[in-house]
């Protein structure tokens, strides 16, 4: 459900100079990143996502600017809004996920326990809803 859904706060390292936070396998990560991905120059008013996967697990991350993430589990949605490089949203498989409301120049890092297999995705929210009451 998308109570499996968690919101992790990222270790910073921070001094005088700038912050760093790192993600590391099987530590803020829950699984082995096997791919890392992001998805920048989103034009205003534009929405991204709109499918569920089957196997997937992905971290997502506002590297830069803020946006919306709308997880649907076929019964109950729930939005997070993300705005900050520290802050992680875990998705596990199986929820249907939206995006939108990109601020200007907004980055969202996503990483992924597995690479890119379009046989992953559910991309008809019909089709998801059977998967989800089968
Ligand atoms: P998609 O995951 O549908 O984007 P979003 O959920 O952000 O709307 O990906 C859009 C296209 O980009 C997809 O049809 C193929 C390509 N793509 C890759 O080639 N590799 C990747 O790792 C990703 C995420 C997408």
């Amino acid at each position: 459900t998308v109570y499996d859904c968690s919101l992790i706060q990222l270790p910073q390292n921070h001094s005088e100079k700038g912050r760093i936070t790192s993600v590391n396998n099987n530590i803020e990560a829950p699984f082995d990143i096997e791919r890392v991905y992001y998805l920048y120059d989103v034009p205003g008013g534009e929405a991204r996502g709109g499918h569920a996967h089957l196997e997937l697990q992905q971290l997502i991350v506002a590297a830069s600017g803020s946006f919306d993430l709308i997880v649907d589990d076929g019964n109950i949605k729930r939005t997070f809004h993300l705005n900050r490089p520290y802050n992680a949203v875990y998705m596990p498989s199986g929820l249907w996920r939206e995006l939108d409301n990109f601020s200007s120049g907004s980055i969202c890092l996503v990483l992924a326990s597995t690479l890119y297999d379009e046989a992953d995705y559910l991309r008809n929210y019909q089709e998801f809803k059977q998967y989800k009451t089968k």
